[in-house]
């Protein structure tokens, strides 16, 4: 078997908590399988400015995009938060992303009948969901100039621009079309083309790219429309496509499908393909760094425990090994087994008691099969 490198970011706040337990997880997968993963531990975000004055080195950059792939936790932090610093954590992540040219973030939201307790809306509404959200995550408002701020007149100014290139716009729609092949061939583009410009270059170079695929049945829908058919009907999407900031605040809004945003991973991909097949990636949980859970050791590790699971699938291609981490999370929710943000009856688990829960049901899986 092959050796692995895996970029290890914890970042900021909790990040620092629930990074360490998705390497132990990965260790575990180590030992069972025999793979060798090599970890290389840098510092990004608030903790790289406390230490280096940058959210992000160029040389810890460059190591990234050396790496098969890499495992981030959050950044950001009120420490960080004055809106006048020049420099920011969450820098950290938007320039990882942009140099590793990571183009689709895919962001899965499943609801096992395990989970149907923890959600906060009707078990009925939210049983059977399974949708992937593809996130632009390259450009749009996130990256288009100019954005800064000035003075004028004894005015503050500051400015945004949303901006994207057909091909931008094509790649990532192609993205979700392939995911959707093998799914349920379902693809709802959101954006808002009665007020946007970019987007209706959105919608018109996504209609162009259903074109290639006649078997994907596409519907456009408005993205304020979108927030609520997200919570009347989840059930009736299967992929989503949509820019960078929708992306963004969809998703939020999708992990209370599950209950809790402790459990969204995610995986980031873009073109590129090693030579030996691995395919470099970024795997993040999609929440933040919550300062106010952080260092109390409550944290649910799971999002980023399932995030590793998205890179020994998406990255390094090893499927079985990523299912064996899955299904041990399933099995641990459905036994009750959870962290403060979903218990419901019984103790809360600790970040560490709840991964001990995983990784116990890995090894008793992997005995029982081989
Ligand atoms: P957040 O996701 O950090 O927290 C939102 C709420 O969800 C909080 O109540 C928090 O306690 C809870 N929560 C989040 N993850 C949890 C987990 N694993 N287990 C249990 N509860 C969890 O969002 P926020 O509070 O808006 O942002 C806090 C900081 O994090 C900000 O500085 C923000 O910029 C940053 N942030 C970073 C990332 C990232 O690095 N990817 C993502 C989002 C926010
Ligand atoms: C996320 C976060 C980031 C984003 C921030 C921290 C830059 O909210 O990963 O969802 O907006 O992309
Ligand atoms: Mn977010």
């Amino acid at each position: 078997s092959k050796a692995y490198n895996i970029a290890v970011l914890p970042g900021d706040g909790i990040g620092q908590e629930v990074v360490p337990e998705a390497v132990r997880v990965l260790k575990a997968i180590a030992d069972i399988y025999g793979h060798s993963f090599q970890f290389e531990e840098m510092l990004v975000g608030g903790a790289a400015i406390d230490a280096y004055g940058t959210p992000l080195r160029d040389e810890d950059l460059e190591k990234c995009k050396q790496a098969d792939a890499v495992l981030f936790g959050a950044n950001g932090g009120p420490k960080w938060d004055n809106p006048k610093a020049e420099v920011r954590p969450e820098q950290a992540l938007l320039w990882l992303r942009k140099g590793l040219e990571l183009f689709a973030n895919l962001r899965p939201v499943k609801v096992t009948d395990s989970m149907l307790d923890a959600s906060p809306l009707k078990p009925e509404l939210v049983k059977g969901v399974d949708l992937v959200v593809v996130r632009e995550l390259t450009g749009g408002i996130y990256f288009g100039q100019p954005s800064k701020r000035w003075e004028e007149n004894g005015q503050r100014h500051a400015v945004d621009t949303l901006y994207y290139s057909e091909e931008e716009i094509r790649r990532v729609v192609r993205t979700a079309c392939d995911i959707a092949m093998s799914r349920r061939k379902k693809v709802t583009s959101v954006d808002k083309a009665n007020v946007l410009s970019s987007s209706r270059l959105w919608r018109e170079v996504a209609t162009e790219v259903a074109q290639e695929y006649p078997e994907i049945e596409m519907e456009h829908i408005l993205v304020d429309a979108m927030t609520m058919h997200i919570m009347r009907a989840p059930k009736s999407f299967d992929v989503i496509v949509t820019e960078n900031m929708f992306g963004d605040i969809l998703t939020d809004e999708a992990a209370m499908l599950t209950g809790s945003i402790g459990l969204l991973p995610s995986a980031s991909l873009g073109a590129r393909v090693k030579e030996n097949g691995i395919r470099p990636g970024l795997y993040e949980p999609i929440h933040g760094s919550a300062p106010d859970i952080a260092g109390k050791g409550i944290a649910n590790p799971t999002a980023t425990i399932l995030s590793a699971a998205l890179m020994l699938r998406y990255s390094f291609g090893l499927e079985n090994e990523a299912s064996s981490i899955e299904q041990a999370v399933s099995k641990a929710l459905s036994e009750g087994k959870a962290t403060a943000d979903i218990v419901r009856d019984g103790k809360a688990l600790s970040t560490r008691e709840m991964t001990d829960v995983i990784i116990n049901y890995i090894y008793e899986n992997s005995k029982s099969t081989t």
